[in-house]
């Protein structure tokens, strides 16, 4: 029989700047990372700026409609290009400094004095282009020179939860609209907020709306713990809102089976996706430091009814709620993570077991060689 308790990480992985330094390298400055909304973005020249690793990346839009990412650092003395977290510009991002500007493409195209440097490659002296791609709606980058197979990290990621890639897609996370956003500054370890993410251990203790709309979850097993098992809405409940009354319209295009369900997805290292019948809870985190994480919630309805101007209140503030009680859970755990009693770390009990692989995947990525 295997023991009921499992270890987990030392307290050391969540509060060493040392490690968080690895993780940054080669976790977040590696892997597929989702950096914007596309509707952020939406139309050529828009951008924004976002913390990836240790980088700033401004996200666009290129004359062409496709979404394009660089390195947001002038490549004439080093400036940031953009300082604003969002904005637009026409045709050109233009130095602040002296004046160099790059087009949508990254490409030089004006600096003072250029027409008399004629052997200045315009090209080779534009903006470091990062690999983008757009999917569900979202703009993922990815800083590695090669970047890893994004259908086996990120859309791999879903597969391996649904059991299948049409399950998300009936959701047509592309074709929703932003309803609410909310942004918070959590005090915690980027880990710690994926670990809470992926149990329900404690959803009795510290979610009693949630558990009310979701019975099942008072036993302590998250809706991610089954390959393709939704957490099933209580009789009694109409909606996944704060009081279990009626939603929004219905996503038209999700399956019968996928109704009066609750689906949750981690795709490593930064992002939960929760799916229900009427909308999508999209979680991005930007670890800042070691103890501290910027989580990014958008509320995503379909377009028809964000326009209606219906009232979204309820239904955001379930998860919203749901939100702030984890990450207060989590903002309690962080001092203990450098407390001497939790040197050699704490447990898991079964239904954490699957939190293991994901403590030896971190750890794994710390250690190229091994990968
Ligand atoms: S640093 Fe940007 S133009 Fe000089
Ligand atoms: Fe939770």
């Amino acid at each position: 029989m295997t023991s009921s308790l499992l270890p987990t990480l030392p307290g050391h992985h969540y509060t060493d700047p040392s490690i968080f330094a690895a993780e940054q390298e080669l976790i977040f400055e590696q892997m597929w990372f989702c950096a914007a909304r596309g509707e952020d973005v939406a139309t050529p020249g828009a951008f924004r700026t976002v913390r990836v690793g240790r980088e700033s990346v401004l996200v666009t839009r290129g004359a062409d409609g496709g979404a394009r990412a660089f390195l947001n650092v002038c490549r004439h003395r080093g400036a940031q290009l953009c300082a604003e977290e969002s904005g637009a510009v026409k045709r050109t991002f233009r130095c602040m400094y002296h004046a160099w500007a790059y087009d949508l493409d990254g490409k030089l195209v004006a600096a003072p004095n250029l027409v008399k440097m004629p052997d200045v490659d315009r090209v080779e002296y534009g903006l470091h282009k990062v690999h983008v791609r757009e999917w569900l709606g979202y703009v993922w980058v990815c800083l590695a020179d090669e970047p890893p197979s994004f259908e086996r990290d990120v859309m791999g990621a879903c597969v391996e939860r649904l059991g299948d890639l049409a399950s998300i897609e009936r959701y047509a996370l592309d074709a929703l609209t932003v309803g609410r956003r909310i942004r918070y500054d959590v005090a915690a370890n980027w880990k710690l907020i994926i670990e809470n993410f992926m149990e329900c251990y404690h959803c009795s203790t510290i979610h009693p709306e949630l558990v009310h709309v979701l019975p099942e979850f008072a036993g302590g097993y998250a809706a991610q713990y089954y390959v393709g098992h939704g957490a099933e809405f209580g009789r009694d409940v109409q909606g996944f809102t704060v009081d279990g009354r009626a939603g929004l319209r219905t996503i038209p295009t999700i399956a019968a089976e996928q109704d009066r369900r609750y689906y949750a997805i981690t795709v490593k290292p930064q992002v939960f996706i929760n799916l229900v019948p009427d909308h999508v809870i999209f979680h991005r985190m930007y670890p800042l430091a070691a103890d501290r994480t910027i989580v990014e919630c958008d509320w995503l309805y379909p377009s028809e009814v964000v326009a209606s101007g219906a009232d979204l209140s309820r239904s955001v503030e379930l998860f919203d709620r749901v939100n702030r009680q984890d990450f207060e859970a989590c903002e309690r755990c962080q001092p203990g993570m450098a407390s001497r009693s939790y040197a050699k770390g704490g447990v898991l009990v079964p239904s954490e077991h699957h939190i293991a692989e994901f403590h030896r995947w971190a750890v794994a990525r710390l250690n190229p060689i091994s990968r």
